[in-house]
């Protein structure tokens, strides 16, 4: 025998002395669920970068939640697909509050009022540039944007949305939403900022399914340079002086030294989003039978809470909460 008084294997020996030294856990609790919503009646398309992911019309979606619910998932993150001809430089089908999202909202919360709806703010759904903000000569106008992005989070705290979810990365949009927000009797709409959104690669499958690619360059002009994090504090810092409730990490994989970051530095919730590249990337590679799926899934999920996450984005939630049933 060697002389060894620490044998850190004690605490692994069996699975209940693992589970009591287990440092970090995922449970539905959580997970938010984001859904494609498309025009139409009992429409139903899969992503097809995105399998098991679909693009559902209002009555299908209203279907969905209500079996998410059931599985003890509550919030879900909606995003629309709109029609091509609906399109305009000016995002105008953002503001509509009888177009597809709003009402789609309105119903979801009718039926669910239980469930939670977190809603999308940027231009690229609508706008026919494909770009977060307004467009003009080449270039993406900040302020201008602000004007928009205030009036569509209106329509959507109208329609009920629980949580407003900022995407699009302009400068000063949190404190200007959370203004518009408070100024129209919303104090309790709560804004979940994607504070250190980088310009990544994965959100390729994302803009297949609403076909919201840029028309014309990338959004390197607001999203964030993945080489950097000291920037994420800038970001958060800002997010947190103009009343941000939640403080977003987005991508997750890549970025979990973004996520420690933020969580080691602020106290608000901090949400990861584990986008759309991440998931097709497992699944991809799990349908060849190069890894196990399903492993592999849970372990993702356990990295980002342990990189420090307090909520999760998820495309796995609805699977996640079936495993555990
Ligand atoms: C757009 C938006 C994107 C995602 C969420 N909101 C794509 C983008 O910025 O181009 C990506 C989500 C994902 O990839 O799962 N404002």
């Amino acid at each position: 025998m060697y002389n060894i008084p620490q044998r850190p294997r004690r605490n692994r020996k069996n699975q209940i002395i693992r589970n009591i030294t287990q440092e970090n856990w995922v449970t539905t609790n959580d997970l938010i669920l984001p859904l494609f919503l498309i025009e139409g009646k009992n429409k139903k398309s899969e992503v097809a970068s995105m399998p098991g992911i679909y693009r559902l019309s209002t009555d299908l979606i209203i279907k969905e939640i209500e079996s998410c619910l059931k599985l003890g998932l509550s919030t879900f993150c909606l995003f629309p697909s709109i029609n091509d001809k609906l399109k305009d430089k000016r995002a105008t089908e953002g503001l509509n509050s009888k177009g597809l999202y709003p009402t789609t909202i309105q119903l979801i919360k009718k039926n669910f009022p239980e469930a939670v709806i977190m809603t999308d703010v940027a231009m690229d759904p609508y706008s026919s540039d494909g770009h977060d903000g307004l467009v003009k000569n080449g270039k993406i106008l900040n302020d201008e944007t602000l004007d928009i992005l205030c009036k569509m989070a209106l329509v959507q705290a109208q329609a009920g949305a629980d949580i407003i979810g900022p995407s699009d990365m302009m400068d000063g949009r949190v404190g200007a939403i959370r203004a518009a927000l408070d100024e129209n009797g919303f104090t309790d709409v709560s804004i979940m900022s994607y504070t250190a959104k980088y310009a990544s690669a994965f959100y390729g499958p994302f803009r297949d399914a609403l076909d919201s690619a840029p028309k014309f360059g990338d959004k390197k002009t607001y999203q964030m340079n993945p080489a950097n994090s000291k920037e994420a504090l800038i970001e958060a810092d800002l997010d947190l002086q103009e009343g941000a409730d939640f403080l977003m990490v987005k991508p997750a994989l890549s970025y979990l030294d973004v996520i420690k970051l933020l969580s080691d530095n602020f106290t608000l919730p901090i949400a990861a989003y584990n986008v759309s590249g991440e998931y097709a990337m497992v699944k991809a590679a799990a349908a060849k039978g190069w890894i196990d799926g399903e492993k592999v899934r849970d372990e993702i999920l356990l990295s980002i809470k342990r990189a420090g996450a307090d909520v999760i984005l998820t495309y796995f939630a609805k699977e996640f909460a079936l495993s555990k049933k």
